[in-house]
């Protein structure tokens, strides 16, 4: 780009699929891209895509799918966000924001009253700084076999809804981590 050509923000677009192709053509193919190896967790993949392309590249990825989880003795859903990825060669420069703004706008058409996503300690100030609040307990996953362990990684949240409050009460997610 020269200097006076405008800078054109990047659309945000709906992914047909996204799989470790996709993945790796943001990321690398490195072994840990997530940094998250060392909980041994079992993930599930997400549902519905969200992506940045630049020409023919995919840059950024958000994925979402709907999750039944327990909070207190109610049962209700989330919507799970996951799979958060910038290219590392385009990172600080707004694209999380981008992509993770438009699949919550999509998350909001979903019908569970908020989002919910794990992640490193060191992206809470990060998802914050997007609206995400992080939840000051522990909140209990499922694993292969129906064996719940307690999540290693931190929780955030976020409402889909204006009047949306999330309720008190142990925090279970009755599915694999997304
Ligand atoms: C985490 C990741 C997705 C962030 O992508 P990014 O494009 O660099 O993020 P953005 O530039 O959109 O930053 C989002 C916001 O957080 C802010 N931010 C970034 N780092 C921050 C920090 N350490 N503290 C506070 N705010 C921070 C940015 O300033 C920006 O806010 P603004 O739009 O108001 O200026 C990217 O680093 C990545 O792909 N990492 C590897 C994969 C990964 O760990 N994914 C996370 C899975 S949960």
């Amino acid at each position: 780009m020269t200097e006076n050509q405008p800078s054109v923000t990047p659309t945000v677009v709906r992914l047909p699929r996204y799989t470790k192709a996709e993945q790796d053509e943001i990321l690398g193919d490195g072994d840990d891209p997530f940094g998250v190896a060392a909980a041994g967790l079992t993930w599930l993949p997400k549902e519905e895509h969200f992506g940045i392309r630049r020409g023919n590249r995919l840059v950024a990825h958000a994925g979402l799918l709907r999750l039944p989880v327990a909070i207190g003795e109610a049962e209700t859903q989330v919507v799970g966000v996951g799979g958060v990825a910038v290219a590392p060669d385009l990172q600080g420069r707004g694209l999380a924001r981008l992509v993770v703004t438009a699949a919550l706008e999509h998350a909001r058409t979903m019908g569970p009253q908020h989002a919910l996503l794990f992640c490193r300690p060191a992206l809470v100030p990060l998802y914050q700084r997007l609206g995400w609040h992080p939840l000051d307990k522990d909140v209990l996953v499922e694993q292969p076999e129906a064996h719940l362990v307690t999540m290693p990684l931190r929780t955030m949240v976020t409402p889909l809804r204006d009047n949306a409050r999330w309720p008190s009460g142990e925090v279970r997610l009755l599915s694999l981590p997304m």
